[in-house]
């Protein structure tokens, strides 16, 4: 059985007291962070910038995943790169050429992961995914935490599985939006690599529901 890792999205953490969440999650089992960045263009709502990436890094050697909802990744990658973030979570749907984009950021040395909608096929962004080292399946449309998971990530999910493993890639499956124990367990048997998980964890124990997801 490999290990599935769990990314606690600090969003809906207690933000005035971001640095004890943080290391509580990172006790309690956390494998990585995910840091959702909206520009209130991309999806209408704004939350962290650069800066509070930079907080984050200080309380943390986990991994730190940055998961750009803004509307020019191209222009500002380089900035929460520099903040901090090991990955860097980019929209398929934000309107710039990925492919320059990627090949860019691979020619800086910039670790990157495509993220895609609940309504992008997956078969829309098959060709990109390879040199990816994470490919992100939204479960929810993105812009909160909170929302209930779309049953149609799954199928999605079994999808994208087969073709990376069909073609040997190295690159991790992630789902994020609406996860709980069900249907994180779901989301797992089809072939997801990496939980992200913002309200199930923050607004229940948090110990207890991390170890849980890992547990899966
Ligand atoms: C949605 C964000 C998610 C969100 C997850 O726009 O990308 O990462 O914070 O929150 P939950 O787990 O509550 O759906
Ligand atoms: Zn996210």
């Amino acid at each position: 059985d490999k290990k599935i890792e769990v990314s606690p999205s600090v969003i809906s953490g207690d933000l005035a007291n971001l640095g004890s969440q943080v290391t509580l999650c990172e006790k309690s089992g956390a494998d990585s962070f995910h840091l959702d960045v909206m520009d209130g263009h991309f999806v209408p709502n704004f939350t962290m910038g650069p800066d509070l990436i930079k907080a984050v890094r200080k309380v943390t050697e986990k991994r730190i995943d940055a998961h750009l909802m803004i509307e020019r990744p191209d222009k500002y990658y380089r900035v929460f790169h520099d903040a901090g973030s090991d990955i860097l979570l980019i929209h398929y749907e934000a309107p710039i050429s990925l492919k320059l984009l990627f090949n860019r950021m691979a020619k800086e040395n910039i670790d990157y992961g495509l993220v895609i909608n609940p309504e992008t096929p997956f078969s829309h962004v098959k060709d990109l995914v390879d040199g990816c080292k994470i490919l992100l399946i939204m479960s929810v449309h993105p812009g909160f935490s909170g929302q209930s998971f779309l049953e149609s990530s799954i199928p999605k999910i079994r999808e994208a599985r087969k073709y990376i493993d069909d073609n040997g890639i190295d690159c991790r499956i992630e789902i994020d939006g609406g996860i709980n124990y069900e249907n994180g367990k779901k989301a797992v048997e089809a072939g997801t690599d990496i939980l992200v998980s913002a309200s199930y964890i923050f607004y229940n124990n948090i110990a207890g529901s991390i170890e849980k997801l890992r547990s899966i």
